[in-house]
């Protein structure tokens, strides 16, 4: 417990601060009483602490003691000592007094200190307000005023910031979601590069739209998880319900990023906004150039001196979205669409598994 002979000058005991109210009282000024555990301190506290300064002339906050968080929170909290926390308190410009109390709830210190105003968070209303509470407020004619919380500024969200920041975080490697339609050459180079530890991933699942497809007999023979879903009628669409049961495949299968290794269908809702900025893929021309189907053949049939590969961030359009890296591929004198082709697979199999790092990197 705070002692009344504390370093801190703002930190009070209940009945220094109830006579420090009754000295303000007496000059016609107002004071604002708020209660919390306050162990994280963040800008939604800051704010809040603010707005319930500005309702009257003096701020005093009953802050709960250690055995008090304990009790309201679970035996891992409060992560910061009591001392601590009214120190961190009492140094903000909007408080002017910090009382530490150890019962759960903060009916004694209203009822000794008998604040003018009494200020709580938004996810209160005045009738959800504890009734023990609600009728010491009412005793001293306290206004009760609800201030509205900071958005996305939580104890919850600093704790999932932390966790990000873990060491247990900072070493995962990416589940990675591929989805092929072809022979599956670029799963081949990815497989190389995990294998020689120049691309750290995990495959969490392999998905065709092609149920005999050769992506899916390499999955097998390296087994890996491996699926076929039902694209649907169309030739070369995928149905929403397909597009549904590859969403749902890649989650529960844990999926952080989501590769396409000659994926010949479009992707749409609701996969791409389950996986925003997180679905990459690479196609063999130098984008916007032939956008499509066996682009190697459009860039040679145009005459074209060189070709090459683009990997791109998935949207909803075809090889549309924004073009990480691009590497091109010279067209010689007497090249054929195979020949080609193959030049250009070397090149996407030589920098896809670059690329899908530095997606991780850069978005989780
Ligand atoms: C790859 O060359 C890839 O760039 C292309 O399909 C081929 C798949 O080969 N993708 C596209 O054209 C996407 N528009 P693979 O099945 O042997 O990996």
């Amino acid at each position: 417990m705070i002692m009344p002979n504390d370093p801190t000058p703002r930190v009070m005991t209940a009945e220094a601060a109830a006579a420090w109210r009754d000295g303000l009282d007496a000059q016609g000024k107002r004071v604002v009483f708020t209660n919390g555990c306050f162990d994280l301190l963040h800008t939604g506290h800051v704010r809040y602490l603010d707005q319930a300064r500005a309702l009257g002339d003096s701020l005093i906050v009953a802050l709960n003691s250690d055995s008090s968080v304990s009790a309201l929170k679970g035996p891992s909290r409060p992560i910061n000592n009591e001392g601590d926390r009214a120190e961190v308190l009492a140094g903000l410009r909007s408080v002017d007094a910090v009382v530490v109390f150890s019962e759960p709830r903060a009916t004694a210190l209203i009822r000794t200190i008998r604040p003018h105003i009494y200020a709580k968070g938004g996810d209160y209303t005045v009738d959800s307000l504890n009734p023990e509470e609600r009728e010491a407020l009412d005793a001293c004619g306290a206004e009760v005023q609800i201030l509205s919380l900071v958005p996305g500024r939580s104890t919850t969200d600093t704790v999932a910031a932390m966790k990000k920041s873990s060491p247990e975080a900072i070493n995962r490697v990416p589940r990675l979601g591929i989805l092929g339609s072809g022979k599956g050459t670029n799963l081949l180079g990815i497989l190389a590069a995990m294998g020689a530890g120049t691309l750290k991933a995990e495959i969490a699942v392999v998905l065709s739209d092609v149920a005999d497809s050769g992506i899916l007999t390499l999955a097998e023979n390296y087994s890996l998880p491996g699926a076929w879903v039902n694209p649907g009628q169309h030739p070369n669409r995928l149905e929403l319900a397909a597009q549904k049961e590859i969403r749902d495949r890649l989650r529960s299968a844990g999926v952080d990023i989501v590769v396409l290794c000659g994926f010949m269908r479009i992707l749409k809702e609701p996969v791409l906004t389950a996986f925003e900025g997180r679905i990459i893929n690479t196609h063999p021309s130098l984008l916007p150039r032939y956008p499509g189907r066996e682009a190697w053949k459009q860039a040679l049939e145009a005459g074209e001196s060189e070709a090459g590969c683009s990997i791109h961030l998935v949207d909803s359009g075809i090889d549309s979205g924004e073009i990480l890296t691009q590497h091109r591929v010279p067209i010689l004198p007497n090249d054929t669409p195979e020949l080609l082709h193959q030049r250009i697979q070397e090149q996407e199999n030589a920098h896809y598994p670059a690329a899908i790092s530095a997606l991780w990197r850069r978005c989780c």
